[in-house]
């Protein structure tokens, strides 16, 4: 038996189709506990399927023998309990559970819910399932009863997004979830009294000392000054901090579809409560979305919204969306407040950093676009648990770049800490991704404007990336894959230029491997890379201005490399 007592039982909610009950047997497996499953009781007690009731009885009858079911259930200890997926709106039910239980909600987009429930006989065996599948149309109604569910959803204690997933990898999250909130939950009133008494300690401090704690670090650029909030559930602070920050007016949300089914209403309802008024616009996922066609939809949204100069874009999202939705806010109105809330790894430590905005042109990546810095960014870290794995792994890369063109210390801070930082530990996550933050921001604020070449530095593994990128159409690799590989490039070609010795690119190669990227390449020809680098060359207008390693942590610069030189690295890179 599990001997740890802070956590009682652990409820699994969510839509139907999202697998609760099947997911929360098998933890309860994995854990040793025991499980048990609302809808499986109530039709145990009555002896009647779950459909029958509705449509003898009631919904209002079946509600009250779910509440009388829940409110059983939660005098067990160490149990799994699924839930039915309307059960948390209820206020009662998600009263007890909370006090009793940690919640955890699995996620599925409505696509996938209708794709489960249609297809896969497993999924379909819940309450809601016949009334759904009997309307006309079935996908929008799950769309209209999955938004009308979202916030009690968003109460959970931890979200699970189930897309692509096996039963058994949505299992193993959550007991990985379930271990990381037993070490942040407090065990009881007591722990709990004691960790808001410290709290406040800490805030009458920093009121004393005038520093805000959450602050990773500040972009100071000729056009805007503004800070860089990096924390664990820190979206909670987001009204506060942009009321602080001396905004008001109307906020409106732009984000994607992913992310808002995710996080959207619990946004609306933080800046709705510090006292906005808030709008949304909410694209479709993807890097096709980043196109003058969707900044003209947003525009011609704030026009009917009439917004006006100092009302506020709200930015929450991965990069694709902080890059629209700032182009947006640089050019409506000739520029309007905006702030970022980035969702991804790569927006938090890079893309939400330093004011690049735009959009593509079918020609190019990012041709369009300004310097626009935002008024602030908030990170919360928590975010991140819902961010697909690879889209995570992808982010490392970028994370691991800044430790090796400036800071040998931090590239030892994520040696030490790989098992911890891939499993999203919460303080040493928030750890790395302040620094890593602060290193962008650093660089950022010497050459906002990318004219000293200061900035360059950041390239750091992104000419060949480029090339890789470019090669395959931007269909074979995320961003963060090809410049893992661009950067294990760049440090052999900085080996045979005799500035590194091949322990250090043995030891970089290394460290990209335990945070799961790739370091090498197949299936693609070499001309094919060389050629595309050149494109992308001719696109800028520019020579290519190689960024190689003299060291961990140090950087130079060259122009024009020896086309030998850099076929033989890319022949190296090729995996057989
Ligand atoms: N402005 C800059 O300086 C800068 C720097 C780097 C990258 N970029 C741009 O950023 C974009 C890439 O950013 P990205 O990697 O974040 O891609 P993205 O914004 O496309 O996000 C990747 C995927 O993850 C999903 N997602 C994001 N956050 C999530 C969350 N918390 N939970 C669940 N799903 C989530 C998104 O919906 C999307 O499907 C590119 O357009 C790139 O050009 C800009
Ligand atoms: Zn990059």
């Amino acid at each position: 038996m599990n001997s740890d007592r802070r956590i009682t039982n652990l409820i699994i909610t969510g839509f139907s189709g999202t697998g609760k009950s099947l997911v929360a047997m098998e933890v309860a497996q994995g854990l040793n506990w025991d499980f048990l499953d609302t809808d499986d009781e109530i039709v145990r007690q009555t002896g009647k399927p779950i459909a029958e009731i509705f449509s003898q009885d009631g919904e209002a009858r079946f509600r009250e023998l779910e509440r009388e079911t829940i409110r059983k259930a939660c005098q067990q200890r160490q149990t799994v309990i699924a839930i039915g997926g309307g059960a948390i709106v209820d206020t009662q039910n998600y009263e007890l559970l909370a006090k009793t239980g940690l919640i955890v909600c699995l996620e599925a987009k409505p696509e996938t819910i209708y794709e489960r429930l249609f297809r896969e006989a497993a999924y379909s065996t819940e309450t809601e399932v016949r009334p759904l599948l009997a309307n006309d149309n079935p996908l929008e109604r799950i769309r209209q009863l999955k938004a009308s569910r979202q916030p009690y959803y968003a109460k959970a204690n931890w979200t699970i997004h189930t897309d692509g997933l096996s039963v058994s990898e949505v299992a193993e999250e959550v007991i990985r979830a379930s271990r990381l909130l037993r070490r942040y939950t407090p065990r009881n009133d007591r722990e709990k009294a004691r960790n808001d008494r410290v709290k406040a300690r800490n805030d009458r401090e920093k009121a004393r000392s005038g520093i805000d704690k959450d602050i990773a670090c500040l972009v100071e650029t000729e056009t805007q000054s503004y800070p860089v909030f990096v924390g664990y559930g820190l979206l909670d602070k987001l009204g506060e901090k942009m009321k602080k920050a001396a905004l008001s007016g109307t906020a409106t949300i732009i984000s994607d579809e992913n992310v808002f089914s995710l996080y959207g209403s619990k946004v609306a309802g933080i800046l709705k409560d510090a006292g906005f008024a808030v709008n949304s616009f909410v694209v479709p996922p993807g890097e096709e979305t980043k196109s003058m066609d969707y900044a003209i939809k947003i525009y011609d949204f704030l026009v009917e919204r009439r917004a006006e100069r100092d009302d506020i874009i709200v930015a929450l999202g991965g990069g694709m969306v902080g890059d629209l939705a700032g182009f947006v806010a640089a050019t409506f109105l000739r520029g309007m407040p905006w702030i970022q809330v980035p969702t991804s790894l790569v927006a938090m430590v890079d893309a939400s950093i330093g004011g690049k905005v735009g959009v593509n042109h079918p020609e190019g990546k990012n041709l369009i676009g300004a310097f626009y810095q935002p008024n602030l960014v908030l990170a919360d870290c928590q975010i991140l648990t819902t961010l697909p794995k690879r889209e995570m792994t992808s982010g490392w890369a970028e994370v691991i770049k800044h430790g090796l063109i400036l800071d040998k210390e931090f590239v030892q801070f994520l040696e030490s800490n790989v098992n911890k930082l891939t499993k999203l530990e919460p303080e040493l996550l928030t750890r790395a991704i302040a620094r890593s933050a602060a290193i962008k921001a650093q660089v950022v604020s010497q050459d906002e404007k990318e004219r000293e070449g200061k900035r360059t530095i950041l390239n750091y593994g992104h000419t060949i990336a480029h090339g890789l990128e470019a090669a395959t159409w931007y269909k074979h690799f995320l961003h963060g894959e090809a410049v893992a590989i661009g950067m294990v490039g760049a440090a052999k070609l900085s080996q045979r230029l005799g500035l590194l010795p091949s322990a250090a690119v043995e030891h970089q190669q290394a460290l990209l491997q335990k945070f799961g990227l790739p370091t090498g390449f197949s299936g693609l020809g070499l001309t094919e890379i060389t050629r595309a680098m050149e494109l992308d060359k001719k696109t800028k207008g520019k020579a290519i201005r190689w960024v190689l390693l003299r060291d961990i942590g140090k950087v130079v610069i060259l122009s024009d490399m020896p086309q030998r030189d850099v076929l033989a690295v890319l022949q190296e890179l090729a995996e057989p």
